[in-house]
Order: C-alpha cells, then sequence, then structure tokens
C-alpha cells in the first residue's frame, strides 16, 4: 500500500494556486470579467473558449504519491501540463521548491525541464528509430553528459526498472508495458526530483497494468520522488495515492487521503466514482485501531499483572517491554495457571501464536485474523512497537458503517426517482 504517511515528510514541494486555464482568443477577458462564474458549457456557449482548468489549488508534500482522477475531458492532462508549463496557465501560480515557475523565463524553464521534473506519458512517446538504451540515454545528451556517462547511467535506470537484456532492442519489438517501462527508465535518467505521469498505464492489459503499479509502488518505496499521477481509474488512484484530488469540469471537487474519498465522497459525482468500491480495500487497521484496552509491562510479575486485567475488568492483555515492543497476549487464565505454579516471570505466561497486523494492513485481512482469535488484534509499526488494538466489533462497526450508508443514499436516491416518476405521471 503506497499510502504510507511516515515515508514523507512534510515539506511542500509543489503549491499550485488559483490555477486557470482557458482555451480560446478571449481567455484573459472571460478571467477579468462575471462570465466566469459561469458553468464550463455556458463559457463555451457564449464565447467559444473552453475552461480547462478552474482555479485550481492544492499542495503536493515531498515524497508524496498525489493522483488527480477525473472522467476524460475533466482537465487532467492540462494541469499536469501546465506544471512543466508545456501548457502556459491563463492565471494561477505553480510554486515548486519555493519559486514560481510561472515567472521562469527561457533559460530557467529549460533548467527546470532538464533537472527538476520528468514526464511520462501515456503513448511512451519513445524514438522508434532509436534502441532502448538510446531512448533512455537520450535525455542526458541534451544534458551535455559525455558518451560514457550517459551509457553506464542508462544501464543503471535500464536494470532498475527491470530491461536488462533488451537495451539494444527497438520500440516495437517490446510489448505495451515494456515500452512503457523505457518510457520510466528515460525519465529517471536525470534523477529529477518531479515525476508527472498522465495516464501511464491507461494503454495496458489490466494484468500488466496491476503489475507496473505494484512495480511503481516499490520504485517509489526505493526512489522516494514527488509523483503528480494522473488517472481516470479510480481502483488506480486508491491503490497508488497517498492523496487524491478530484477533478470535474476543469475543477477539483474533492481531495483527501484514498479513504476520505471513499468513505465520505463530496458530491454525486465522487460517489459514482466510488460505489463499486469496497471498504475492505481501503480502510486500514491503522484507521479504526484503538488504544490498547490493557498493557502490561514485563517486569509487571504475574501477580501485578493479574491485578492489572480485575482492575480494568478485562480478561486479557498485551506485554510489551520497557520501550513498548510488543511480546504476546496473556490471560486472566494463563496468569492464574502461572501463579499456581509459581512461576516468576509473566512472559511465562504468553498465550502461542497470537498473530500481529501493521497498520497499512487492509480491513480485508483483517476479517480471515479476526474469525481466528476472540482477542483483539494487536497493530504494531516497523520496529515491533505496540500501537494499537482492534477488536472484532471495530471490524464489523466500519463495515456496517459503510453499508448503512450506501443503503441510506441508495433509499434516497429511490425516493427520488419515485417523485419524479410521480411528476411524470402527473
Ligand atoms: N489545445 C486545446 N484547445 C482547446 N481545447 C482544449 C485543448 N486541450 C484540451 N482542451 C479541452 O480542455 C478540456 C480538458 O482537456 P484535458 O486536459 O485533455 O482533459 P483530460 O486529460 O482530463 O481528459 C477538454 O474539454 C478538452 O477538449
Ligand atoms: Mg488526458
Amino acid at each position: 500500500m503506497a499510502n504510507n504517511a511516515d515515508s514523507q515528510n512534510d515539506e511542500v514541494c509543489i503549491e499550485v494556486s488559483g490555477l486557470w486555464k482557458i482555451f480560446g482568443p478571449s481567455a484573459e477577458q472571460i478571467l477579468s470579467s462575471e462570465i466566469r462564474t459561469a458553468t464550463r458549457d455556458e463559457i463555451q456557449e457564449q464565447t467559444g473558449c473552453v475552461v480547462a482548468v478552474r482555479d485550481a489549488s492544492f499542495s503536493v508534500k515531498q515524497g508524496e504519491l498525489f493522483v488527480i482522477m477525473g472522467l476524460s475531458g475533466s482537465g487532467k492532462s492540462t494541469l499536469i501540463r501546465c506544471m512543466l508549463r508545456l501548457i502556459e496557465p491563463t492565471a494561477g501560480k505553480i510554486i515548486i521548491n519555493g519559486e514560481d515557475i510561472c515567472g521562469y523565463d527561457d533559460k530557467q524553464l529549460m533548467a527546470f525541464r532538464r533537472k527538476t521534473v520528468s514526464m511520462i506519458f501515456q503513448h511512451f512517446g519513445l524514438f522508434p528509430h532509436r534502441s532502448v538504451i538510446d531512448n533512455v540515454a537520450y535525455g542526458l545528451k541534451v544534458r551535455g553528459a559525455t558518451e560514457e556517462e550517459r551509457y553506464t547511467r542508462a544501464q543503471e535506470v535500464i536494470e532498475k526498472v527491470g530491461l536488462k537484456g533488451w537495451e539494444d532492442y527497438y520500440p516495437d519489438a517490446l510489448s505495451g508495458g515494456m515500452q512503457q517501462r523505457v518510457g520510466i527508465a528515460r525519465a529517471l535518467t536525470n534523477n529529477p526530483e518531479i515525476l508527472l505521469m498522465d495516464e501511464p498505464f491507461s494503454g495496458l492489459d489490466p494484468l500488466i497494468r496491476r503489475q507496473m503499479q505494484d512495480e511503481l509502488i516499490d520504485l517509489q518505496e526505493e526512489l522516494q520522488k514527488t509523483i503528480l499521477f494522473v488517472t481516470h481509474d479510480l481502483d488506480e488512484a486508491l491503490k497508488l495515492g497517498s492523496f487524491i484530488a478530484i477533478m470535474k469540469d476543469g475543477e477539483i471537487i474533492q481531495t483527501g487521503i484514498p479513504e476520505e474519498v471513499v468513505i465520505s465522497p463530496a458530491g454525486d459525482y465522487v460517489r459514482e466514482f466510488v460505489q463499486d468500491a469496497s471498504p475492505a480495500k481501503v480502510i486500514t487497521a491503522g484507521s479504526i485501531m484503538t488504544e490498547p484496552e490493557v498493557i502490561i509491562y514485563d517486569w509487571q510479575g504475574p501477580k501485578v499483572a493479574l491485578h492489572l486485567l480485575k482492575t480494568s475488568k478485562s480478561d486479557h492483555g498485551f506485554l510489551v517491554t520497557r520501550g513498548r515492543n510488543f511480546l504476546g497476549l496473556v490471560t486472566e487464565k494463563s496468569l492464574a495457571e502461572l501463579i499456581k505454579n509459581k512461576g516468576q516471570s509473566t512472559r511465562q505466561a504468553l498465550e502461542p501464536d497470537i498473530a500481529t497486523c501493521t497498520n497499512d494492513m487492509l480491513l480485508e485481512g483483517l476479517f480471515a485474523m479476526a474469525v481466528a482469535t476472540k482477542y483483539p488484534i494487536p497493530v504494531i509499526d516497523d520496529s515491533g512497537k505496540l500501537i494499537g488494538e482492534i477488536d472484532n466489533e471495530t471490524i464489523l462497526s466500519s463495515m456496517v458503517q459503510y453499508k448503512e450508508t450506501e443503503a441510506k443514499e441508495q433509499e434516497t436516491g429511490k425516493k427520488e426517482t419515485t417523485t419524479e416518476e410521480t411528476q411524470s405521471n402527473v
């Protein structure tokens, strides 16, 4: 799962504010007049201009995989192309690493495109008459690297994207997935800070597409780039995004982490997108865990442990080290047994085979664990620390809550149709 909050720092890398792109001759006039508030269709009808991006604002943190999702025509490509000024915005600011790139002159812009940002396109954009390695090394040639530097670096990234052995082939000998790997390798050669990806996997078969998504997650884990990823596919957005912005008719109508988008979709448009997404596939252990009810430290003897259970009216507790590292589960019964046998260390009362989960585990993975035990599931972090617990009730209620909201929406939806029907009958 890519939405691993601790793999990011909080530094803002990209900050877009009030960004507009209007295609057509009278773009500026539209912005300075009242008509700017009209709908996209009205504006197009009255002026012949297309509002491709309307007053978009968002910020992307360093190392974040930020997904822009929307149907075809919603303005995603225009927005992402503005980030490189392949399209000139009509108004607004694009601050990258503290500088407004809209104010860059040609020279600054060229340097910015060569060093800071790389783009990966849907249709790969490879040179058909150059070999794989020449395609990958091309960007470095433009930057003036020596031949040796270029090919050493190209070889490195080719291996990173799993294309070793294909260096001398031409693009048309490669499958779609492999061609896009060349596209990714080419974008990575100059080690850019930011990657822009415009529906990079949309042209691929579903199976290959999923594989490429997994590879991108691995690559991101390793390289920690800031990625702006455009897609029209919700599953892809939920799988990859640590943050999602949803566009409609040029506007960003909702932003949030994947769970927020699924659990509380803003408006019908987003709801329609998410209605097929199961909460089991997006809700994470970390988002529903609670503070463990009883924590026992391993220096506390069995009698103290039993006393702690009794005072908190619980029949079990989690045993941890001084640093709160998870050791396991002890129960009223196992402690009483130990005391009877004159055991000294509470560790001797640990129940065998207690399964744990991490905070990014999905609800669907928790179901199987939940049925295997009557005790809560302990949640531990990467270093083995106990950070929470999840009981069966919490798992169920998070599902039920979701289902109820869904049912309620269907009901209101039904009511509306009935009223409509009644009206049309009248
Ligand atoms: N060069 C252009 N001239 C006029 N209209 C354009 C141009 N490029 C895109 N558009 C229009 O802007 C809107 C947004 O397009 P685009 O950014 O390509 O959307 P998406 O990538 O979400 O499919 C569409 O209505 C499209 O027709
Ligand atoms: Mg597009």
